[in-house]
């Protein structure tokens, strides 16, 4: 099918007059700077947060372009990556009117997301147990106002990876928008689907600094897509969505890629040692295969292990409500002495 950027945006997005920034207009770095109504005395005790911060954040953007092996100009950056699914709704789909699809169980905010947006969600689940997509009632379930398809890979909370077949054929027949959201991508043996941006237009990436990179407290999100829907992204941004703080110490961490492997090593190590010990204990059934840094713990009771770790001061998500996840938990991977403090406590459960 032919993908079509005009035909997918809201009428109220292609007419609109985005507000310019006084750092919009002038780019160069001298100069008096009377432009912004900012108090132009430096502040005393912190350290220059006087002034507005670079509203397309091109320092950032320059060092994940060289991380990631993308074009600045396909990468938006987003007060965490919830900020880049509402600007998906908000560019794509008209309220009261377009849908987008999700496949349950997944990550919670597209749903939120698509709610606060007046957007209707069409779910098609994934298949029992493999987590895998299922293709077939995807496409069927495709109408003619369906603008936007989440997938996540690996997906929150099952864990598991996606297979690229699966994603492709959607790609390639559906002629909206293909969302696919590799939070957990670097605690993965899959990879990254970066490098099929140039193949498909209709193609949005969503990473994030949050996990792997450890800088959730940060909020900064990644999406990395196509020039064209950047632009429409940084048409609707707030002008200053990324605070000073966060793009400076975040391009700091980005300085620190080997450390960030060798955590991501020990997760993940981690993460195959808790498998293991976890799945020897009697109150669990089975620990679904991970990709991500957490596990997916299929229990005989969750929400009576789950009351019972909360009184033993360890805090793990009880996903029993969630569909196909009956009696699961789902946990984060911890250090190793967070890991051996669970493990002990678990022990000690009487069912
Ligand atoms: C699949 C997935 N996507 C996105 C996010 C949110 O990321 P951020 O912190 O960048 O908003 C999460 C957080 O748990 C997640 O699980």
């Amino acid at each position: 099918m032919k993908f079509d950027i005009t035909n997918l945006l809201r009428q109220n997005i292609k007419e609109l007059i985005p507000y310019s920034s006084a750092r919009d207009e002038y780019k160069g770095k001298d100069g008096v700077f009377l432009d912004a109504n900012e108090n132009t005395h430096p502040d005393k005790y912190l350290n220059r947060f006087n002034r507005y911060p670079d509203p397309l954040q091109l320092k950032l953007k320059e060092k994940l372009s060289e991380i990631k092996g993308v074009m600045i100009n396909q990468i938006f950056i987003g007060n965490g990556s919830d900020e880049a699914i509402d600007i998906l709704f908000r560019a794509f789909c008209e309220p009261g009117k377009d849908n987008a699809i999700i496949c349950p169980p997944t990550y919670g905010m597209y749903e939120v997301s698509a709610a606060i947006n007046n957007v209707k969600i069409i779910k098609v689940p994934l298949f029992v147990e493999t987590f895998q997509l299922d293709t077939k009632n995807i496409l069927e379930s495709i109408t003619e106002t369906t603008k936007l398809i989440f997938f996540c890979c690996p997906n929150n909370p099952t864990g598991n990876g996606v297979k690229w077949q699966d994603i492709k054929t959607i790609l390639e027949l559906f002629n909206g928008i293909v969302v696919i959201d590799e939070a957990y991508i670097d605690f993965s043996s899959y990879k990254s689907l970066l490098y099929e941006l140039e193949n498909y237009p209709n193609l949005v990436i969503l990473q994030t600094l949050s996990k792997a990179w450890g800088l959730a407290g940060l909020r900064v999100g990644l999406a990395f897509t196509s020039a064209t829907i950047i632009n429409v992204f940084n048409k609707i941004k707030p002008p200053y969505n990324i605070n000073s703080v966060s793009q400076k110490l975040a391009l700091k961490e980005l300085k620190n890629q080997e450390e960030i492997s060798k955590q991501v090593k020990e997760i993940i190590s981690e993460r195959e040692k808790l498998t293991f010990e976890i799945t020897r204990l009697n109150c669990v059934l089975k620990v679904y295969p991970s990709e991500a840094n957490f596990i997916l713990v299929k229990t005989l009771s969750a929400t009576n292990i789950y009351k019972y770790l909360v009184e033993n001061k360890i805090i793990v998500r009880n996903r029993t409500n969630v569909l196909l996840c009956e009696d699961c938990l789902r946990i984060t991977i911890g250090t190793m002495e967070e890991n051996k403090l669970l493990l002990d406590t678990l022990s000690n459960y009487l069912s």
